[in-house]
């Protein structure tokens, strides 16, 4: 099928690499002619493992290029994807602004059938919105029959593209069957695995297919919001737990083996640490209950684990301190900026937020993140950046771990526990072995284990 993706954001462009993967003829659309040149010359504007060959394989296969011309991508699709950015604004709600514009354009660039798809991230009724948008535009400027599909991603940044060819689900909001078989032949060759990317990227098991969850436009937009909501919830849930281990001597990493076993709970998304971040989980939140309350519902359990994750920052800040116990002075090493690990993206971090706390109360900070430090430069934060975790470390009165990239466990601590004026590491991942770092003489805390 010939498709267009509007906005070569990293929702777009893994969609774009991954539909022209199976089969399709892709052309990817944005509106920032310094983006699409990057991507002409061959670089992906950031980090995700597998991207880069993938978008490179399939321009030079011919099934897929990139554009500034939406007119000429319109003309050509039969179906189009919304991946626009849908940044929070001030009050909490999702800009729309940028769905708005490209659907108006839509409306008047096309005329015969179109299928447009929102993936981006939207507010449960925006859907609607869009259907209207084109109604009343096509009605004045253009021709031909439309619909309007909701077909939310569950892409988790670094593993995007793995993600996107094996998911667990796919869910298609659709209003006529014509929109449903559309998509259900679109996304064929993924519910059979009918493709060859097989690369060591811990796919499942070729008998463990994905589900397909065909419902209304509304329900689908729902599906997305209510996900992320919920995993945030989880969460927050580990992290309060994690706290109370603390309080009685308890062990978080056993207590949420303990429940994840159960096959009702499940045991991901309980990883005790800092609080969630990044440009999904926060932004979603707020834009759901943000919605929840003009749409009359109350929804406080949310409202607390906006809360409880702030308050996560504080309870870390607060462990340092009672260690150090005066802060201002101190030389911190910081292991980790981006919001995860995986990414180089820092946008709403908790590792940047902590920083931003230790700044706060007169502490130097020397940080080293193996893919994020460009981007954390671009925040203008006061702090020194080293070239290794090592360096980072040395002549720190103590070292924070703030994002759990597995490269951190092969740090050289014997070194690091000599360089160090206090050896002392504060892990807010629980990611590294008290056993094993105890016994080399550090002191070492984590979130929610004795
Ligand atoms: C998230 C969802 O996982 C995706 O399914 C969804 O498509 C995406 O948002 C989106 O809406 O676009 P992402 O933001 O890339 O993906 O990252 P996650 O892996 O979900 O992590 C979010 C945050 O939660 C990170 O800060 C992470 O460190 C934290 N986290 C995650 C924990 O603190 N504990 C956990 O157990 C899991």
């Amino acid at each position: 099928m010939n498709l267009s993706i509007i906005g070569a954001g990293h929702v777009g462009l893994v969609a774009g690499a991954c539909f022209a993967e199976i089969g399709h003829d892709v052309v990817c659309i944005d509106n920032d002619p310094k983006k699409i040149a990057e991507l002409e010359a061959g670089r992906t504007p950031f980090f995700e493992p597998y991207l880069p060959e993938m978008l490179a394989a399939n321009v030079e296969r011919g099934r897929l290029r990139f554009s500034l011309d939406l007119a000429d991508a319109v003309e050509h699709s039969e179906v189009i994807f919304l991946c626009v950015g849908t940044p929070p604004l001030p009050d909490g709600e999702a800009d729309l602004s940028a769905v708005e514009r490209v659907t108006r354009q839509i409306a008047m660039l096309s005329d015969g059938y179109r299928l447009i798809v929102e993936k981006s991230t939207v507010p449960v009724l925006t859907g609607e919105r869009i259907y209207n948008t084109m109604r009343i535009y096509r009605a004045s400027h253009g021709r031909g029959e439309f619909d309007v599909a909701s077909n939310p991603e569950f892409l988790a940044e670094g593993t995007a593209v793995r993600d996107f060819l094996f998911p667990d689900r796919i869910v298609l909001g659709v209003e006529t069957d014509r929109a449903s078989q559309l998509l259900q032949g679109l996304y064929q060759p993924i519910m059979e695995r009918s493709f060859d990317w097989r690369p060591n990227c811990g796919a499942p098991d070729e008998d463990q297919r994905p589900e397909m969850v065909v419902t209304n436009r509304n329900t689908s937009e729902m599906i997305k919001h209510a996900s992320n909501s919920f995993l945030s919830l989880k969460i927050s849930y580990a992290n309060m737990v994690a706290r109370l281990c603390d309080a009685v001597g308890a062990n978080i990493d056993h207590v949420t083996r303990g429940m994840g076993l159960d096959q009702r709970i499940g045991p991901q998304f309980l990883r005790a640490g800092i609080g969630f971040g990044g440009f999904c989980f926060p932004k979603d939140l707020q834009a759901f209950v943000s919605m929840a309350e003009r749409n009359g519902v109350q929804f406080d359990i949310l409202r607390e684990v906006e809360k409880l994750n702030l308050s996560q920052l504080d309870y870390f800040v607060h462990k340092l301190k009672r260690e150090l116990w005066v802060l201002k002075g101190k030389k911190i090493a910081a292991w980790g900026l981006a919001f995860k690990a995986n990414t180089d993206d820092v946008r709403f971090s908790p590792a940047i937020y902590v920083i931003e706390k230790l700044l706060a109360e007169g502490v130097e900070i020397t940080a080293f993140d193996p893919q994020a430090i460009d981007e954390a430069r671009h925040t203008g934060l006061d702090i020194e950046y080293a070239a290794s975790a090592e360096e980072a470390a040395a002549g720190a009165d103590a070292l924070v771990l703030l994002t759990e990239w597995p490269d951190f466990r092969n740090a050289d601590f014997a070194r690091i526990q000599q360089s160090m004026v206090r050896p002392l590491i504060l892990d807010g991942r629980n990611l590294l072995d008290p056993n094993k770092l105890r016994s080399m003489g550090f002191e070492y805390i984590s979130m929610g284990r004795p």
